[in-house]
């Protein structure tokens, strides 16, 4: 059975009705969205599609900031996460395109696009809620394993695993896969007031128990969330297999 459009319809419910809550409450001017890219979130921007084709949603009112991007490659190539992000979602939404936020992997300064961006971030109050995957290694966003759990938005060096599982992106052909890309961190996820992952399929149902059950760890990053106040996983059955 494929569960992904109810893990996907599950979540666009949720995340709309927070937005609409927070815009009938209007505690500050802006829903703060944090974003993930990959084929697992899919399902959920269907269903924010069409819960705003409805009108049982609007993004007016909503500031989006994407978890990460890859070094070197242009915005307009079609497999840069800003082409996934206006392809799949932001061209189809009412979202102000200057409210949607996404690293810039061309920068001429990584550094100092990694600290704009986290400035940015803070300067409007903090992400009200967080939405993520994970890789097969557990990995959220780019944090591969290993990385500190204290980390911030900064660059990183892709894992070997995470190059080859994204290479069906790039003709099957790992030499084309960027090597570096530049990611949110644990502690900029972490500092979200609200993380939701989404987590599909048998070959993610390793790093789900690992993540979930075993302690918080920095080779599986998204264990972090454990520690999180307010964190929900939505899984379908196959993720589950594991637990
Ligand atoms: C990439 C992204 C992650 C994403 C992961 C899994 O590594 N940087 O944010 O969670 O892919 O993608 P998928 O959902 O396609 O399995």
């Amino acid at each position: 059975r494929d569960d992904k459009p109810a893990v996907g319809g599950f979540t666009a419910n949720y995340i709309a009705k927070r937005i609409n809550e927070f815009v009938a409450t209007n505690e500050h001017p802006n829903f703060v969205l944090g974003l993930p890219t990959g084929s697992s979130p899919l399902p959920v921007y269907h269903k924010l599609i069409e819960l705003y084709v409805r009108g049982k949603v609007s993004f007016k009112h909503v500031i989006t900031f994407n978890m990460d991007e890859y070094v070197g490659l242009p915005k307009s190539h079609p497999e840069s996460y800003h082409s996934f992000m206006f392809d799949n979602f932001f061209s189809k939404v009412d979202i102000d395109p200057k409210n949607a936020h996404i690293l810039d992997g061309e920068a001429e300064n990584l550094v100092e696009e990694c600290e704009r961006y986290e400035e940015l971030i803070e300067s409007v109050g903090g992400i009200d809620l967080f939405l993520g995957g994970i890789g097969e290694d557990g990995h959220i966003a780019f944090n591969e394993p290993g990385s500190s759990l204290a980390s911030r938005t900064r660059m990183k060096t892709l894992a070997y695993d995470t190059i080859v599982a994204n290479a069906r992106f790039f003709d099957n052909d790992i030499s084309k896969v960027p090597r570096m890309a530049l990611t949110v961190g644990i502690a900029t996820v972490m500092d979200a007031r609200e993380v939701i992952i989404v987590i599909t399929g048998k070959h993610k149902a390793p790093a789900l128990a690992k993540s979930i059950e075993e302690g918080v760890n920095h080779m599986w990053t998204v264990s972090a969330i454990q520690q999180h106040p307010w964190a929900m996983v939505v899984a379908d059955e196959d993720a589950t297999l594991e637990l």
